[in-house]
């Protein structure tokens, strides 16, 4: 796995749960898995120095696994002055290059050799341009020195498979952005065949990667369209025939009621006290003072366009005015989402708590103690945080797009099926026509009863995804060794 983020270590959203629960998952299964990811400066963990490449930098290996899969973190000392995962500038890219190379040399350094390297986002997307460009060397040396004919430059790739998590984030730089040595490598795979000012990483993946997934399968139809694909439906369509739609797994070690860490009570029924107790602590940690039958909704999540946070807040006022309910709000970006929020818990503090920034043991009280967690989401690959809700017994309000279609089905309080509430138009209205029709479910025993259940009853387990996993993997090698083989070049 090569990554920007994993589980506990390094997170900012789902890439990182998502990381660790499949790396887990497939160690489990008896896989061996080892993950690169930077070595943050922020960093306080136990790990030792491994390997040196040729660049100076180097690799240091974690003591602690996840559940087997080796954790190694690649250490560039010119980054050490960078104290966050992201900088959002030209430093992102010389970072994730030399990750890219990392992934290249790993092989050779661990004196191990992966079947399959699996690459993560923009951030991991040029590995395969990494590999093909190392193996061209390795060709011409080799003539070079033997004077033979030249053999197929692919014959030491490794198969990559490279995950879209989200499309959104392409990680687009001017070539100049990336550092001499390297650009001077990557320049000869053609990298600037569009424009020799401005490289892609996303779309060089998407390109060149062996194989490539999504997190959901409504997400792997949506990115094939100018509506979702976000300029690079073209070439992802080029490879449809390559495209598969995984829906993303729950780490239950991490995110279930009956064992959660950040929780002082547990639970596993549908009708729980603790359930109640951990609401009420909740209530009293955010001072929020619901009224009695009164939900208490949660929203955890960062705050970005994608999201519809702006959806919420517009319909925040006209939510607090016809109905009772109780807010409990966590997340953190967008300087002006943040501000508008603060402006209404401030001037409805019983029932409006809005925490602004991130907080993993908030993040899990909001998703166990609250009675809906809402997420009104424009794109959602997959989104993990209706998945843990179902867990909790916390009704999912969601907007029916990509992942969160795939997983949260309407309610019909007639025939009891469904697990949530799922509306369809991004505006304000359908958020109001939502929670006003969640609420009466709430306030129907039978009806209540029943979603919980139906919810609480659900397995989205990791080790439910591994056999898609392992079977993508192996067709992703039995192409290469097709090509190796000479059957066919593309
Ligand atoms: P995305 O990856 O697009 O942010 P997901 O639903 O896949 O969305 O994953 C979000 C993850 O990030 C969840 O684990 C959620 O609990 C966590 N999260 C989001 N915002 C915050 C926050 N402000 N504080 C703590 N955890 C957060
Ligand atoms: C991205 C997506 C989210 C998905 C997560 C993990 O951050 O926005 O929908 O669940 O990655 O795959």
């Amino acid at each position: 796995m090569v990554t920007s983020e994993c589980a506990p270590l390094a997170k900012t959203g789902g890439l990182a749960d998502a990381v660790a629960g499949l790396s887990r998952a497939l160690s489990l299964a008896g896989h061996d898995v080892r993950i690169l990811m930077p070595h943050y400066a922020s960093f306080d963990t136990n790990s030792s120095p491994y390997t040196t490449f040729p660049d100076g930098s180097g690799l240091r290996l974690c003591s602690d696994t996840l559940d087997g899969a080796e954790l190694f973190l690649h250490h560039v000392p010119a980054f050490d002055s960078i104290d966050t995962i992201y900088t959002g500038d030209n430093r992102d890219a010389a970072r994730f290059v030399a990750l890219s190379f990392a992934a290249a040399w790993f092989g050779h350094a661990a004196k191990w050799q992966p079947d399959v390297i699996h690459c993560h986002d923009w951030h991991a997307a040029l590995v395969p341009d990494v590999l093909q460009f190392i193996a061209n060397e390795a060709v011409s040396n080799a003539r070079e020195a033997a004077d033979t004919p030249p053999t197929s430059p692919l014959s030491s790739v490794v198969p990559t498979v490279l995950t879209l998590h989200n499309i959104g984030y392409q990680g687009i730089f001017a070539s100049a952005a990336i550092p001499a040595p390297q650009w001077t490598a990557l320049s000869r795979q053609q990298l600037h065949e569009e424009s020799a000012a401005t490289v892609n990483f996303l779309k060089l993946g998407i390109q060149h990667a062996t194989a490539i997934t999504t997190v959901s399968p409504t997400y792997a139809k949506e990115i094939l369209t100018p509506q979702f694909g976000m300029g690079l439906e073209d070439e992802i369509r080029k490879r449809e025939a390559e495209l598969t739609g995984i829906l993303n797994g729950v780490d239950y070690a991490t995110w279930d009621p009956r064992t959660d860490p950040y929780l002082n009570y547990h639970y596993s029924d549908d009708d729980s006290e603790s359930k109640q107790i951990i609401r009420a602590a909740l209530c009293d940690r955010l001072q929020l003072s619901p009224e009695p039958g009164a939900p208490v909704v949660g929203l955890v999540s960062r705050f970005a366009e994608q999201k519809g946070i702006d959806l919420f807040i517009d319909a925040l006022p006209t939510l607090l005015n016809q109905t009772s309910t109780a807010f409990a709000i966590l997340g953190s970006g967008d300087a002006e989402l943040t501000s508008r929020l603060q402006l209404i818990a401030e001037s409805s503090p019983s029932r409006v708590a809005f925490k602004a920034g991130y907080d993993e043991p908030l993040a899990h009280q909001i998703v166990a103690g609250s009675d809906f967690l809402i997420i009104p989401s424009r794109y959602e690959p997959c989104g993990l945080t209706q998945l843990y809700s179902l867990r909790y017994g916390t009704i999912p309000i969601v907007r029916s797009t990509g992942g969160l279609a795939d997983t949260v089905k309407h309610f019909n309080p007639e025939t009891g099926s469904g697990n949530g509430c799922v509306f369809n138009d991004a505006d304000a209205n359908a958020l109001i026509w939502a929670l006003t029709t969640s609420i009466e479910w709430f306030g129907n025993p039978n009806a209540w009863q029943r979603i919980k259940r139906n919810a609480m009853s659900e397995d989205h387990a990791w080790s439910k995804r591994v056999n898609d996993y392992t079977t993508l993997y192996e067709k992703a090698i039995d192409a290469t060794f097709r090509i190796k083989a000479g059957k066919f070049v593309s």
